[in-house]
């Protein structure tokens, strides 16, 4: 037996297309599914200014597969030396629709993050005047703290300060892992949104770690234990409010992910659809997931929701997880593995 789903066209809220071969190898996947995603400025080097955002803009339209109703929403990699009038500007040509902030060190390509908030007030209180929202990793950096605590640790000592210092500032935070970032989402007014991505729904550390480790399910912010993984799910598959889908699906090659000191990223973009019709179907809430994709985000963002459609079919069978990517010249590139049978394609 079949069953079909139509939703409305999904988008991706995070997202990480790179460059060159890989951005080629990658962006078709997105670009079949989702209508828009906002892309991560995290290259090297980053995506700092507006003449970068352009040029990176310009790269991502030229591998689009041709006729693809595809929108990438550009974002600028936050600097303590981001000068405030070029973020505004190109916020206000519509070039930009977010600003990336990285704490220094959190994760992939950030050394040219953020060491210190209080340096970038002039910029954040430029964007809560010209209403730039601000994607926020969220988590410390310190080594003393426990890299499972992080997240906590960052809302209480760096997000929280931010908000109270920054009064109309819009903040998402990103792909958030904890039932204290819910708490604080739940709690934090109509000016802060979170996304949440497919992997951090569907596995935890025990996937992660036990009877051997996997690689290909590290990431960051960390997958936690499960007791959070069943918040996030409970929460998206409820329609909580301001939460919505950013896949933060972040391709390494394979060499790069199965190496001694391994690359943080999941790849979810080919796959992220049906993981979580599944996921959604599981929690009796099929009719919850078109809030989720594609309208939650976008309306949080002020977005037009999508005109057009997509469609899902459910088959009795389960359908394996796609094969892995070529990155032509590169090396091999796999897919989300989400630890259960998928029953779920979209047509
Ligand atoms: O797992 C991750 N991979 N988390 C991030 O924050 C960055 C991303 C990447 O760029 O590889
Ligand atoms: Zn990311």
């Amino acid at each position: 037996m079949t069953q079909t789903l139509t939703l409305r066209r999904p988008d991706d809220f995070h997202l990480h297309l790179r460059d060159g071969a890989m951005l080629r190898t990658v962006l078709p996947e997105t670009a079949r599914d989702f209508a828009r995603a906002i892309i991560m400025p995290n290259l090297v080097p980053p995506v700092v200014t507006g003449a970068d955002a352009r040029a990176y803009q310009g790269r991502i339209m030229e591998a689009l597969p041709k006729d693809a109703p595809f929108e990438p929403l550009m974002t600028l990699y936050l600097t303590e030396e981001t000068d405030p009038e070029d973020l505004v500007a190109a916020h206000a040509s519509g070039l930009i629709t977010a600003v990336k902030l990285y704490p220094a060190g959190a994760t992939t390509n950030s050394q040219s993050g953020v060491r210190d908030v209080e340096k970038v007030q002039p910029v954040l209180d430029a964007m809560a005047e010209a209403g730039v929202p601000l994607c926020v990793h969220g988590e410390v950096t310190t080594h003393d703290v426990d890299i499972f605590d992080r997240e906590q640790v960052f809302i209480e000592t760096v997000l929280d300060p931010l908000r109270r210092r920054t009064p109309g500032l819009k903040v998402i935070m990103e792909h958030i892992t904890t039932s204290h970032a819910l708490d604080y989402l739940r709690e934090g007014g109509p000016l802060l949104g979170a996304t949440v991505t497919t992997h951090h729904l569907m596995i935890d550390r025990n996937h992660m770690l036990v009877g051997g480790v996997r690689p290909h399910y590290y990431c960051l912010p960390i997958v936690k234990r499960a007791t959070h993984r069943t918040a996030l799910a409970e929460a998206a598959t409820s329609g909580q409010e301001r939460l919505f889908l950013g896949t933060d699906s972040a391709p390494h090659l394979d060499g790069a992910k199965l190496s001694a000191c391994g690359c943080a990223g999941v790849f979810s973009a080919s796959n992220t659809m049906a993981c979580l019709a599944q996921l959604f179907e599981e929690a009796d809430a099929l009719d919850k997931l078109e809030a989720f994709t594609s309208s939650i985000g976008a309306t949080f963002y002020g977005l037009p929701l999508n005109p057009d459609t997509i469609t899902l079919e459910r088959s009795d069978a389960p359908v394996p997880v796609p094969a892995g990517l070529d990155v032509p010249g590169e090396g091999s590139l796999t897919v989300f593995d989400p630890a259960r049978p998928i029953h779920w394609r979209v047509l």
